[in-house]
């Protein structure tokens, strides 16, 4: 069974050894393993070393730095565990930063890639914005997990500051420009106008930084979504996490992965694919990708405007034919042979035969990002072939899902 376990604790004190001089700078040398890229730029070459060790102790000494108690990352790592989880019996960085003590960063850039990002399609929550914050490398983090972001508020009952809201982590983990000093997030402005909710009344709605406003009616903006997509270079931003060990990528670098995601759930599959495909990270020292399995992304949006990291997705498709595959549904600008409006289930029943007998295949890891509904539409699409093969999709999805072979992070 391929298994979706953390980078990370096996090399634990391994890994320290040869981070330990100056991390976070210091590279590690490749690892065997798919997963696990750490939060520095990899050295391309040697054997099969403990890369995910090289991340434990970096989130070891990100906490020691933060707590003042140990002079060196790895005696911090031997002896406490605080800022790490133990997945699968092995460690990843978890909840370094809490919301009563959260990482303060800073903006670096916000919306920057018009080519990546939507455009206005005339609804009231057009935009998405990718944002990108420096945190120093003291909040490292591995591909498929979350931070959380606290708003200054008020929120909905008046708290100030917000609650923290949960967000995919959208780059891999030593960051858009790999040097494990960044992370990235995907997030959609939540602006619902004359809806059930109001924090702004008729009059009270002022242009947000894309220029949408809406004076004449009563608005309900998202506390923390208006807040990051409001956000400038050098703002600052109080960061928790990193959090979650649901959508981990497994270690097999010949595990195939089936991406599905509507909307900004396409943001742990950008963090995957910038590793397999585009980060030093994920190269041999020949130059080929570490990453010799299958990745097929189906995304689901509403308008082609709105097809996030189109153009990373189609860079990817040219440079590797054979490993990425890229399909997609425009919920309202497409429809099937049947007229049915194009959702993603409605894109994977065009590959419902080849989808399943990949599925069958246990290298094969299903990842699923987005809308509840996805997973009702799962069903749908696989329910009737796996009849035909005299199985439950039900029984075979929740198999998949105890092997660790299917994840689901839906919000
Ligand atoms: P909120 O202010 O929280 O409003 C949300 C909703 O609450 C609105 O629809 C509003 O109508 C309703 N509401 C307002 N007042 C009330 C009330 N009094 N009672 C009941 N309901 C009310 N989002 C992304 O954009 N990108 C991501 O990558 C992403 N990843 C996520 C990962 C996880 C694991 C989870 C759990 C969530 C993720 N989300 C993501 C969603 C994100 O956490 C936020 O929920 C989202 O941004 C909306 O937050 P907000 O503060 O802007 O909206
Ligand atoms: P639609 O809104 O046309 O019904 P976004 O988060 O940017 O709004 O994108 C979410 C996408 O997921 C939209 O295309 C939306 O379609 C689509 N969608 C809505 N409900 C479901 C569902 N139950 N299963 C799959 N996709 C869905």
């Amino acid at each position: 069974m391929a298994k979706a376990a953390t980078i990370g604790a096996a090399a634990l004190l391994g890994g320290c050894a040869f981070l330990a001089p100056s991390a976070p700078s210091a590279a590690p040398s490749a690892p065997a393993q798919l997963r696990g890229a750490p939060p520095q730029s990899n050295r391309a070459g040697s054997a099969a070393a403990p890369l995910a060790g090289a991340f434990a102790c970096v989130a070891a000494a990100a906490a020691v730095s933060r707590r003042s108690e140990a002079s060196t990352a790895c005696r911090a790592a031997a002896v406490k565990k605080k800022g790490v989880k133990v997945v699968h019996g092995k460690e990843i960085p978890w909840n370094l930063f809490t919301p009563k003590a959260p990482y303060p960063g800073k903006v670096i850039e916000n919306d920057v890639h018009p080519q990546t990002l939507t455009s206005d399609t005339g609804d009231a929550n057009w935009e998405t914005c990718h944002v990108t914050f420096d945190h120093g490398g003291k909040v490292p983090y591995i591909e498929g997990q979350s931070i959380g972001i606290i708003a200054p508020g008020p929120d909905k009952k008046g708290e100030t500051p917000a609650r923290i809201r949960l967000y995919s982590i959208a780059s891999s983990a030593v960051g858009d420009n790999q040097n494990s000093k960044t992370v990235s997030l995907c997030v959609k402005r939540v602006v619902e106008v004359d809806g059930e909710y109001a924090n702004r009344e008729k009059g009270e709605d002022k242009p947000d930084k894309a220029g949408t406003g809406f004076p004449d009616n009563k608005v309900y903006r998202g506390v923390c979504s208006n807040h990051i997509c409001d956000m400038s270079p050098g703002d600052d931003v109080m960061i928790t996490g990193p959090t979650g060990a649901e959508m981990l990528l497994p270690e097999d670098p010949e595990a195939n992965i089936i991406m599905l995601a509507t909307g900004t759930g396409i943001a742990p599959m950008r963090s995957y694919c910038r590793l397999l495909f585009h980060d030093d990270a994920g190269a041999s020292s020949d130059g080929d990708r570490k990453f010799k399995g299958l990745a097929w992304l189906f995304m689901g949006v509403p308008y082609s405007k709105s097809l996030l990291y189109d153009d990373e997705h189609e860079a990817y498709k040219k440079a590797y034919p054979s490993q990425f595959k890229y399909d997609y549904a425009v919920s309202r600008e497409q429809k099937n042979a049947a007229g049915q409006k194009m959702y993603i289930q409605t894109k994977m029943a065009e590959y419902a035969d080849e989808l399943w007998e990949l599925m069958q295949d246990e290298k094969t890891h299903v990842y699923m990002c987005g809308l509840k509904g996805m997973e009702s539409g799962m069903a749908e699409c696989f329910g009737p072939i796996a009849e035909k093969a005299g199985k439950d999709w039900a029984e075979f999805a929740k198999a998949m899902k105890k092997a660790d072979r299917y994840h689901v992070e839906v919000y």
